[in-house]
């Protein structure tokens, strides 16, 4: 598939992962549209429909989601579910009355794991088992869009695609303690107990369950191979096919971060699904994907990032 010229939709293309997938389309020569939340609520039928009168596209990469760690998710179960679920369904539903899609990419979690599903988790095990308590509602409404991309499939020949992307991390994570996932949460802490001289930090949980992460840059180019090489109903995983405890991840990075005080686990704090680790034959199969970012190289490159750009938030403030 050659991208030049191609008008492309990347809704939730100024987010985190959406900006770095827009550069990567950009670069191969698409003519990106990405819509925003104050021009196109995608939570609203009308505006998905305008949206898709207004860019006219040929692809588009639905990525646009209300996204969070565990205490984000525990503390919105009912947004969580209605934003996620509202958006996909009008996505999808309003590709259908366009018309004139030539695919349809939609991007998942691995939140929509069963809770107890075996490792290494795999496509076919997705539907064994209801997902993990603290990220069900999320996890579930994102599961919906599965099936409703491959019945539309089947019944008006949408040409939809269901990727499944590891945890992801990098540079423009969202940091904000509220909303964060893990890898920001746990580099803002390090990286802030060294600058104030803080000699303890805390984290959730026990730090025994394991994650897998995927640089936002190796998460990018597997969408974009997918877009061009993969066409089949069946869901695929992207990831790395390696996991880490939390708790060697907060020794990683409090290393990486020059922090060499005390860590405090605090057990009464969720630490949500037990393990996860991705199968990622399918994608290798199928679409050539393999991750190329180490963990240790990814979190060297997102703390650097997060203290030039607190540098750079601090330097402003100063001047105004
Ligand atoms: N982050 C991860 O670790 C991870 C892992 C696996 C899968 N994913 C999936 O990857 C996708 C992107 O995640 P992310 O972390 O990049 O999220 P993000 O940074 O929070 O970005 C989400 C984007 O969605 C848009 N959006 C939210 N509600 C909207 C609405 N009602 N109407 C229009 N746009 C709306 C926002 O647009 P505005 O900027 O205009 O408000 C925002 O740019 C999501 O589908 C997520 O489920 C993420």
């Amino acid at each position: 598939m050659a991208w030049q010229g191609v008008a492309t939709v990347v809704t939730g293309g100024a987010g985190f992962l959406g900006s770095v997938l827009v550069a990567e389309l950009r670069h191969a020569g698409a003519a990106v549209v990405v819509p925003r939340r104050e021009d196109y609520d995608l939570t609203d039928a009308a505006a998905v429909r305008r949206l898709y009168a207004d860019a006219s596209p040929t692809v588009l990469f639905h990525l646009a989601a209300r996204v969070g760690g565990i205490g984000a998710n525990r503390a919105n179960p009912g947004r969580f579910f209605y934003e996620n679920m509202a958006m996909g369904l009008h996505v999808v539903e309003q590709a259908r009355q366009y018309g004139h899609l030539r695919k349809l990419i939609i991007v998942g979690t691995t939140c929509s794991y069963p809770g107890e599903a075996p490792i290494p988790l795999r496509e076919d095990d997705l539907w064994d088992g209801y997902p993990e308590p603290t990220n069900a509602p999320y996890g579930i409404a994102k599961r919906a869009l599965l099936v409703m991309a491959q019945a539309y499939r089947v019944q008006y020949g949408l040409d939809a695609i269901y990727l499944i992307p590891a945890n992801l991390y990098g540079p423009g994570d969202d940091f904000d303690p509220e909303s964060s996932h893990v890898i920001p949460a746990l580099i803002k802490k390090c990286v802030d107990a060294v600058e104030s001289g803080a000699d303890q930090v805390v984290a959730w949980g026990d730090g025994s369950p394991t994650r897998e992460f995927l640089y936002v840059t190796d998460a990018a180019r597997g969408i974009r191979l997918a877009a061009e090489r993969y066409d089949d109903p069946a869901p695929v995983n992207l990831g790395t096919g390696h996991e880490i405890s939390i708790r060697e991840l907060l020794l990683l990075i409090a290393d990486l971060a020059g922090f060499r005080g005390r860590v405090v686990w605090d057990p009464s704090r969720p630490g949500g699904q037990r393990r996860r680790r991705l199968d990622i034959t399918r994608a290798r199969e199928r679409f050539g994907f393999e991750a190329e970012v180490p963990l240790v190289e990814g979190l060297r490159r997102t703390i650097a990032w997060y203290r030039t750009s607190r540098e750079a938030r601090a330097r402003v403030s100063e001047w105004r």
